[in-house]
């Protein structure tokens, strides 16, 4: 006979004694903020979607950079919008690129923080899509060299992880290789293992400029419907040799961040993507929810679910709300 002798509400009586149960604690460590990097000086260009995140010059990169590790915040995550796009993507894999002038940058004036970058394609690309598009579909294994070029032009660069977002079968295998044979065995792969075709990437798109220009992602990125799939993508993600998989979105699909935990002992990370982020301020402009409250509550409810690493558009405030 459980009642009276159990009351679960004696446990909820005060602060002190919530906070003393609690069994999922936030610390800014464990986000990854995500930046967009624009040519120019001086530019600070406001992403209408996603308040409080803006295209950024590298100048101005650089100070974001420094609040952010200033913050505590676990590091921060590269997309760059290049001066021009082509059907080739050679502004992901040059040297001289924007992420690769981006990440120098930030190792000169914010040693220390950790810089993992983006590596896909459809930022650079005059299509939009994320490889190279033969008979109006990405071409797998053409788009591996790409990544792999790239990958490793991030690495000399001075990045301390890159993270495959493409979903080409192989690619994590493809980078491994070329990072070791071009002498960063040391640096790690952060893989977007799970990655569905979502329509809450929405906004990203705006941010990024990397909308496709015709069709979907459908035929490389995962169905939405695809639980065991997930597990595959990230099972044969680790045997090419990810450190880091991640599954993205977070909350639609924190289910299978509970699965990936109880099933590897690998580092697991969740992407709150940007539409997860525009609704919650949306809703909030509106004055339907609480801003702070919604931002926290999504948090823990990600790493509750599994995740101990999350890349989220809230880092900032989050952190300072921690701090
Ligand atoms: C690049 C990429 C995307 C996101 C991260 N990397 C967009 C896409 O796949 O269309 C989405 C991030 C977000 O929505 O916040 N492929």
């Amino acid at each position: 006979m459980p009642f009276p002798v159990h009351r679960m509400r004696r446990l909820r009586g005060s602060e002190a004694l919530r906070s003393l149960v609690r069994e999922t604690r936030l610390h800014p460590g464990q986000f990854i903020l995500p930046l967009f990097v624009c040519p120019g000086e001086g530019v600070r260009r406001e992403i209408g979607a996603m308040p409080g995140n803006h295209q950024l010059s590298v100048d101005e990169l650089v100070k974001e950079c420094a609040e952010a590790k200033r913050l505590g915040i676990g590091g921060v995550i590269l997309f760059g919008l290049p001066e021009s796009k082509d059907e080739m993507a050679s502004g992901a894999y040059d040297d001289n690129g924007i992420v690769q002038r981006a990440i120098r940058a930030i190792r000169r004036e914010t040693p220390g923080l950790l810089i993992a970058t983006d590596v896909c394609n459809c930022e650079y690309t005059s299509h939009g899509h994320c490889g190279f598009v033969k008979d109006g579909d990405v071409d797998n294994d053409i788009t591996l060299g790409w990544l792999a070029r790239t990958a490793v032009s991030h690495a000399r660069a001075g990045a301390d992880m890159v993270a495959p977002s493409d979903m080409m079968d192989g690619r994590v295998g493809a980078i491994r290789k070329a990072l070791d044979a071009g002498g960063y065995a040391g640096t790690p792969i952060l893989a977007y293992a799970a990655k569905f075709a979502s329509v809450f990437y929405g906004p990203f798109r705006e941010a990024a400029e990397s909308a496709p220009q015709f069709g979907d992602r459908r035929s490389y990125q995962m169905d939405p419907a695809n639980g065991r799939e997930a597990m595959r993508e990230i099972e044969l993600d680790l045997e090419e040799g990810a450190d880091i998989v991640m599954v993205k979105p977070a909350m639609p699909y924190l289910d299978l961040i509970r699965q990936a935990r109880d099933r590897f002992d690998a580092p697991i990370a969740a992407y709150q993507v940007s539409g997860e982020y525009s609704m919650i301020h949306a809703a909030a402009r509106n004055g339907w929810i609480d801003l702070e409250r919604a931002m926290m509550e999504s948090l823990t409810s990600i790493v509750r679910a599994g995740a101990g690493i999350v890349l989220t558009y809230f880092a900032k405030p989050a952190a300072r709300l921690l701090g």
